[in-house]
């Protein structure tokens, strides 16, 4: 984990519940590793059950605080029997991160309605699923819910409409949420990755024979480790974000500017 200047004591969350929809690869996977290295049980949820058992495999199998699920963020009925099942193992939720999303790069007059509505319906309406499905199950005051947006909400990208506006529905979800689950204690935020290196994202969004070219046009010359991602999150989650409620975090070294 990159912790390099000590912030997090080793075990500040320990007895905490941790559900990461989407958790199974890619920032997801990241997020979930920091949380569980952190000391919280956590679940991984992913469509593939094979790849949500591994996952939870290798995050590692310690007092049993590891836990596989499947379900599509599509289907909320998958969503709420995922749900059910991780709190029948840990207990309430204390923080919930939906991670799940899909792309492709596509020009939008050759991409397809039901493409659009793909895309949509993981990022967006996936996202919306997670954080209804788990309302009810939240440890309230103290529950943290982050949303994995994009740099694509806000500055638009060639081949990319259905992502952005997925990505920017999402921003404005997030908000509307601090504003009326603030009062039960329930603090939503999203995140803003950079570009992550070795995620299946920057394989689909950049060729690899432009990788250098872009790489050298980044104000801090690299593409993001998945574990800095993680940090930002785990620090969203913490409770010295105990007053962040309705941002919209980047962390993505500056790549927007
Ligand atoms: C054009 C495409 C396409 C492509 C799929 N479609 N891939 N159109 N170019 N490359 C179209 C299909 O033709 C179909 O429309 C429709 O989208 C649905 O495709 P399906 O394959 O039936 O959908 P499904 O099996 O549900 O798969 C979902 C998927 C897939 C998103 C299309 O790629 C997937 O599961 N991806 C895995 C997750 C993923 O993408 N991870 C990377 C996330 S990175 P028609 O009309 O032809 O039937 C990320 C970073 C964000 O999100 C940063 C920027 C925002």
């Amino acid at each position: 984990m990159n912790d390099p200047m000590g912030v997090f004591c080793p075990d500040f969350l320990v007895g905490k519940t941790a559900l990461v929809a989407g958790g199974t690869s890619g920032v997801g996977f990241g997020i979930a590793k920091a949380l569980f290295s952190y000391g919280a049980n956590v679940a991984v949820c992913g469509r593939d059950a094979a790849k949500a058992e591994a996952a939870a495999h290798s995050l590692g199998v310690i007092d049993g605080r590891a836990l596989g699920l499947s379900a599509d963020v599509r289907q909320p009925e998958m969503i709420a029997a995922a749900v059910a099942q991780c709190v029948g193992r840990f207990g309430p939720l204390d923080i919930v991160v939906a991670a799940a999303a899909g792309n492709f790069v596509v020009a939008a007059e050759k991409m397809s309605p039901k493409a659009f509505k793909t895309v949509i319906d993981i990022d967006l309406l996936g996202c919306f699923n997670v954080f209804h499905a788990v309302f009810t199950h939240l440890r309230c005051p103290g529950a943290s819910l982050l949303a994995i947006s994009s740099g694509h909400a806000t500055r638009p990208v060639a081949g990319q409409i259905h992502a952005s506006a997925a990505k920017s529905g999402i921003n404005m979800l997030v908000k509307g949420l601090a504003v009326e689950w603030g009062p039960a204690g329930i603090r939503t935020n999203a995140l803003v990755p950079g570009p992550v290196a070795g995620t299946e994202g920057m394989a689909r969004l950049l060729p690899t024979d432009q990788l250098a070219g872009y790489v050298s046009s980044l104000p801090l010359r690299r593409l993001a480790d998945v574990n800095e991602i993680a940090s930002a999150a785990l620090f969203l989650a913490s409770p010295a974000a105990s007053y962040i409620n309705g941002a919209i975090l980047e962390c993505d070294g500056g790549s927007r500017l």
